[in-house]
């Protein structure tokens, strides 16, 4: 409802036809500038198309609005100790998997797993960013272990503590996966090019701004992987009411805390659309509506 669709074209080809998209860029620092100008420039202009258009569309233009926030997830704080931060990742862990979406990841990660190991005839090198808990990252080495999915995978985290205690959880499980510390927008200071085939992130790219999701975008392609794919929260009213109370479930206030400003940063599928296109110039870029409550973004270099 909030996704805009038609919105979100006419005002992209508005702009393209003004010579403003895509933005031309060489530098990371200019990467990070075009993306985050043309995002807003996306965002005022299908603004001033709603204004124009039906009183349904003004008003749901405005709630648009209304919903963004700036308001930071204490998981983005530097002022919340990691001990509290673990006990918000663990409870989105403990969501995950009632409502079986490392299931769901893995339908999305698959094919383009399977798509790597059958041209390079060997396990496809999955890198997984912002991985919180590394559940997934866990789950997908038991997976590779026991059923033979053709994967070698590595979670990674900004927060050195979610990072020393997945590895330990990992070494006490005997999976054969590790995790690294590693900021998911400055991947070309830590990664060799050629580590990795694949780059994936699921749940978080709302924590990003535009430019930083583009510089992700890019980096993973520069690094020399052949897929990106990234998993969000749709952009909707539905998740907007319907997370924050579904995640109150929990009893885990700063669990709620962080799922209320969530639902409001989630992007658009258009928006993601964009900043990949800047990112990856060149590259095959679509983005799924995964109902129920997602977005995947697949970027293929
Ligand atoms: C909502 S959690 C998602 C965790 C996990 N992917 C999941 O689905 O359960 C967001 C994660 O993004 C991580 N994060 C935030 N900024 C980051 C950055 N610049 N680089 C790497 N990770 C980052 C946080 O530390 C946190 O673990």
């Amino acid at each position: 409802m909030i996704q805009f669709p038609e919105l979100n074209r006419d005002a992209r080809a508005s702009l393209e036809a003004e010579g403003q998209f895509p933005g031309a860029w060489e530098t990371m620092a200019q990467l990070e500038r075009v993306a985050d100008t043309a995002l807003a420039r996306l965002r005022a202009r299908r603004t001033e198309l709603a204004a124009g258009g039906p009183a349904t569309l003004r008003a749901l233009s405005l709630v648009d609005r209304l919903l963004w926030t700036e308001r930071v997830e204490y998981l983005d704080r530097d002022d919340v100790s990691d001990a509290r931060k673990q006990r918000i990742v663990h409870a989105l862990h403990r969501m995950n998997q009632g409502l079986l979406s490392y299931h769901r990841f893995l339908h999305h990660l698959r094919p383009a797993i399977e798509h790597v190991a059958r041209r390079e005839r060997r396990p496809a090198r999955v890198l997984e960013l912002a991985s919180g808990s590394g559940e997934f990252t866990m789950a997908l080495g038991r997976l590779a272990g026991r059923k033979g999915l053709p994967v070698r995978v590595t979670g990674s985290d900004i927060v050195p503590a979610y990072v020393a205690d997945a590895n330990i959880r990992a070494q006490a499980r005997r999976l054969p996966v590790r995790f690294v510390e590693l900021n998911a927008f400055d991947l070309l200071s830590t990664l060799t090019p050629g580590d990795f085939d694949i780059c994936f992130i699921a749940q978080s790219i709302h924590h990003f701004s535009p430019g930083q999701l583009a510089m992700m975008v890019a980096q993973a392609g520069l690094a020399g992987a052949r897929h990106f794919v990234g998993i969000d929260g749709r952009r909707s009213l539905l998740m907007a009411v319907g997370l924050p109370l579904f995640t109150a479930l929990s009893l885990q206030r700063d669990f709620v805390h962080d799922a209320a400003i969530t639902a409001r940063r989630f992007y658009s599928e258009a928006e993601l659309a964009l900043i990949a296109d800047i990112a990856a110039p060149g590259a095959d870029v679509s983005v799924e509506r995964a109902e129920p409550g997602y977005s995947v973004l697949h970027v293929r270099y």
